[in-house]
């Protein structure tokens, strides 16, 4: 009989909009595993910092704020995730266009990385996890026992923001979007430490033309052939 030390671990790496959080979300939910937004993370950091007034630019000073905060995320599928800034739920402030052009600055300093990497690993460590963000698959749990790389063309993915955020009673226009996102892949890709990459060991899905609930169940499916 096989023993396992720990429950099974799901990585879902990708650029900006290809629908992580979406799909991950889903499959935790389908598989009754937590789900733990790694972005959502950074988002909180980016928030905070914006809301003390601080220099973006300031790597110690964001690694200070980062030391003082508890991030708290809530995902165990039965209620829809929430996160938690130093007891007060911020869930509805992570992805407003300031959050959206700041997190990239903020994700990109190694001090924060380091803190922030510290503490995805504590949550994953015991298992029956999906964790979707840039790094998860390449940096943070490389012993992932399945990881998934998931794309979309740039102009879905801006049409996908437009609708979240249109969601959320803003009108933004999709040609700044789409340059919002070539920013960020931007950053997210060249930056040194935790850059987004696709995993060697990654299965790749292009969610351009895909249904959500269809990329769900594919990953469902490689979950039960290759894990369960
Ligand atoms: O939902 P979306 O893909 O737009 O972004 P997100 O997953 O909420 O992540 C927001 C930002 O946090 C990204 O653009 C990255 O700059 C940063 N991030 C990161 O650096 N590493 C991660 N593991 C997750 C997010």
């Amino acid at each position: 009989m096989e023993v396992r030390e720990r429950g099974p671990i799901v990585a879902v790496d990708g650029p900006a909009g290809a629908g992580k959080s979406t799909v991950a979300r889903k499959m935790a939910q389908r598989l009754g595993f937590l789900y733990l937004d790694s972005g959502a993370m950074y988002r909180a950091l980016a928030l905070k910092a914006l809301q003390h007034g601080i220099d973006l630019r300031d790597e110690l000073a964001l690694a200070e704020l980062l030391a003082s905060s508890e991030i708290t995320l809530l995902g165990n599928g039965q209620h829809e995730p929430a996160v938690w800034l130093d007891g007060e739920d911020v869930t509805a402030l992570l992805r407003t266009p300031e959050v959206n052009a700041s997190v990239s600055l903020v994700a990109g300093f190694r001090m924060v990385r380091e803190e922030m990497v510290r503490r995805q690993r504590r949550l994953a460590c015991g298992g029956w996890v999906v964790m979707d963000g840039r790094d998860i698959g390449t940096y943070v749990l490389p012993c992932a026992d399945l990881k998934f790389y998931l794309t979309a063309s740039l102009e879905a993915r801006a049409r996908r923001r437009l609708n979240d955020l249109i969601a959320q009673g803003f009108h933004p226009e999709l040609n700044v979007l789409g340059e919002e996102i070539r920013n960020r892949d931007v950053l997210d890709a060249s930056r040194e430490v935790g850059p987004l990459r696709q995993a060697e060991d990654a299965i790749v899905i292009d969610t351009t033309d895909m249904e959500v609930d269809r990329v769900v169940d594919m990953m469902v499916e490689n979950f039960r052939q290759r894990v369960s």
